[in-house]
């Protein structure tokens, strides 16, 4: 690999960070030498505590287990709320763009507190009690939040569906989890496009019978089917509530939310997060990451479906005190220059966004930058995917004119919070590396007999230790957990990532090295793909792989083979492509479908992907052993019909 430029950190941020490279140096040692006792600080410098903790870490990585704080007892809203009531009841908490660029609304502290607890008492009154799951599914709204932080108040686990997800998707999501109340709005609108939410719920619910109550937001006014014994209006129904509603006593390992994500077998698992080890890292790391500054308006640009929105839109941001925006558009509508604009019009200090909008804009051309000022911008960061040097450079140059650090942060729905990660004012950059492990992070690289690896090198990439955000179950099915993430390397989390690590120490993550696609900053299970192609009575069987795409870091590509007697069609194409986003969602939609009259397989039937990948990959020199293949020439009917389109 070519030699990056290193960029040092700019003078002037360095003087006024954070944290700056000593301290960092300093509490990095001491979070790994002693982490009972810096993570005892941590929370209770940054939580406040009903009930205080005297246990902080009980840990068994080998079973997966962990609990941290146990015996404590808080309540996130409190956190996220209620404190900040008395010195910043009148600054905004969120503040909404909406995808009109003409729509926009500040949320004060106080407003979120009194919708907060209306919605934590309409819960209530439909019969919902701690522990019990409710499902969201909703645009990116201002109520989206409350819903989630009203689960929170009265000690309900929520589980965030993504809005892009379909009704079926949605349905073995909200079964999975045995959810009885749904949370949702007539439409949301991203782009000037409708998504029917509503629809979408009543069409999952034909086959959730456990479902009693929906909860529904107007947001657009448009006409929607309405069941009444089981729908109700949220803006009617929370009027009639008090204002008032005591915070729920919760446990430190008390569930607060199940995210479902995809992995590289089967259906997405449910990750579940508990309370204080969660809300700990979400905070501190949004605080020390992102350098904020009290009064600063931060933007993250992911949607709440996502564990970026869970942690850097809701929970760390609000927990810090912090002004957090909440956008419902995309980058492109009306123009490409819609970032820029809502950065100006509402003076945004720190933005936070995926590698695949900065390659989309990129390619829009800078003028729909350079037409802005972004004046406001301080600090700017990564997330979701490797980026590639070319965009950080654009990203450093063109959008935070030389001015504002990156922080590169990698992470994962099952980490809850960043892991690896500069703190802007500590670490000097290096374009494409996420750099430096956070507090408490213990990285590792393993070879191929799981060994660490001392050093530079590369290797397959796991922590040591428990950290205080660590997902703590797959919900329903604990062997699952152990077996993805616990068991591979015995001892320690496996990410399912790669990296390198260089002689200065900087961590590259190289990507997944598991059957899991990461298209636009999305996680996809190549399994859920071809679950969803041979659900087609032509289909005998699918295959799906991902290969390098210049926008979304990946794309789909299909192998799909046809029972006997049926023929390719552009029919057939489009069929499946939308058997796709009928199963799962748009985002899964293939990039390319090859027909394959049959698939490169081992003698004992196994499917072997890495052919399949190169061949997608247009890497055709140096294919691998082959002759071990029950029937190489397979392969060669392979790449006699690549898919070229
Ligand atoms: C990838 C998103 C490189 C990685 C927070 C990981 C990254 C997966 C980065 C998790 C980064 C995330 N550099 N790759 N900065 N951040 N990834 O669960 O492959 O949606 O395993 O969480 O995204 O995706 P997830």
């Amino acid at each position: 690999m070519s030699e990056v430029h290193t960029r040092p950190i700019p003078a002037e941020f360095a003087a006024n960070a954070l944290i700056g490279a000593e301290d960092y140096e300093r509490m990095y040692h001491q979070s790994v030498q002693n982490p009972e006792a810096f993570w005892a600080q941590q929370a209770k410098d940054f939580l406040q505590w009903e009930k205080p903790f005297t246990q902080v870490l009980e840990e068994d990585m080998h079973r997966g287990h962990s609990a941290w704080f146990a015996d404590g007892q808080l309540n996130v809203t409190v956190n996220c709320i209620d404190r900040h009531l008395a010195s910043r009841s009148d600054q905004t908490a969120i503040l909404w763009e909406g995808d009109d660029p003409a729509d926009s609304v500040a949320i004060t502290y106080r407003t979120l507190y009194d919708n907060v607890c209306r919605l934590g008492n309409l819960l209530k009154s439909r019969g919902v009690k701690k522990g019990d799951r409710v499902c969201i599914y909703m645009p990116m709204i201002p109520e989206a939040a409350y819903a989630m932080l009203a689960c929170a108040r009265i000690g309900a686990v929520h589980s965030v569906v993504f809005g892009g997800f379909s009704p079926s998707a949605l349905k073995d999501r909200i079964l999975d989890s045995d959810c009885h109340l749904v949370i949702t709005a007539d439409e949301a609108v991203r782009g000037g496009k409708h998504i029917p939410l509503k629809a979408n719920v009543d069409q999952a619910l034909s086959e959730c019978p456990n479902v009693h109550t929906t909860i529904v937001v107007k947001h657009i006014g448009a006409p929607v089917d309405w069941n009444s014994k089981r729908d109700i209006w949220y803006a009617e129904s929370i009027a009639e509530m008090d204002s008032a509603c005591a915070p729920e006593v919760i446990n430190a390992e008390d569930p607060l939310f199940i995210l479902y994500t995809s992995g590289s077998t089967g259906k997405p698992k449910g990750v579940l997060h508990t309370t204080a080890g969660y809300l700990l890292m979400a905070t501190m790391s949004f605080k020390y990451v992102f350098d904020y500054r009290e009064g600063e308006v931060f933007w993250c640009t992911a949607d709440v479906g996502w564990i970026t929105g869970h942690s850097y839109i809701v929970y760390g941001p609000l927990a810090a005190g912090a002004t957090s925006l909440m956008f419902e558009g995309v980058p492109t509508y009306p123009d490409a220059s819609r970032f820029w604009q809502v950065v100006d019009k509402h003076r945004v200090n720190s933005f936070y966004t995926a590698p695949t909008a900065i390659r989309a804009l990129m390619g829009a051309g800078d003028e729909f930058v350079t037409s802005t000022e972004r004046s406001s911008l301080r600090l700017l960061g990564t997330v979701g995917e490797p980026i590639n040097p070319e965009a950080w450079e654009w990203y450093f140059k063109v959008v935070g004119q030389e001015r504002c650090p990156i922080v590169d942060t990698w992470w994962q729905t099952e980490t809850g919070a960043h892991m690896i990660t500069p703190l802007p004012g500590a670490v000097a950059l290096k374009p494409g590396s996420a750099t430096k492990p956070f507090f408490g992070v213990q990285p590792v690289l393993l070879d191929g007999d799981g060994r660490e690896i001392d050093g530079p090198g590369e290797g397959a990439l796991a922590i040591k230790r428990s950290w205080p955000s660590m997902i703590r179950d797959v919900y329903g099915d604990r062997q699952r957990m152990i077996d993805t993430y616990f068991s591979t390397y015995p001892g320690y989390y496996f990410t399912g990532d790669g990296a390198r690590r260089d002689a200065d120490g900087y961590f590259w993550i190289t990507g997944r090295i598991d059957d899991v696609l990461n298209v636009s900053g999305h996680r996809l299970g190549t399994a859920e793909i071809e679950s969803a192609l041979v659900l087609h009575s032509d289909t005998a069987e699918a295959a799906v792989v991902g290969y390098p795409h210049d926008i979304k870091g990946q794309g789909i590509y299909a192998f799909v083979t046809l029972k006997s007697g049926h023929q390719p069609s552009e029919a057939l194409l489009r069929e499946l492509t939308a058997l796709c986003a009928s199963e799962i969602g748009p985002i899964a939609k293939p990039d390319r479908i090859q027909w394959a009259p049959g698939l490169p397989k081992t003698r004992s039937g196994k499917i072997m992907r890495r052919i399949l990948r190169k061949i997608a990959c247009n890497d055709l020199d140096n294919l691998g052993d082959t002759s071990t293949l029950a029937d190489p020439t397979v392969v060669d009917d392979l790449l006699a019909h690549r898919e070229n389109r």
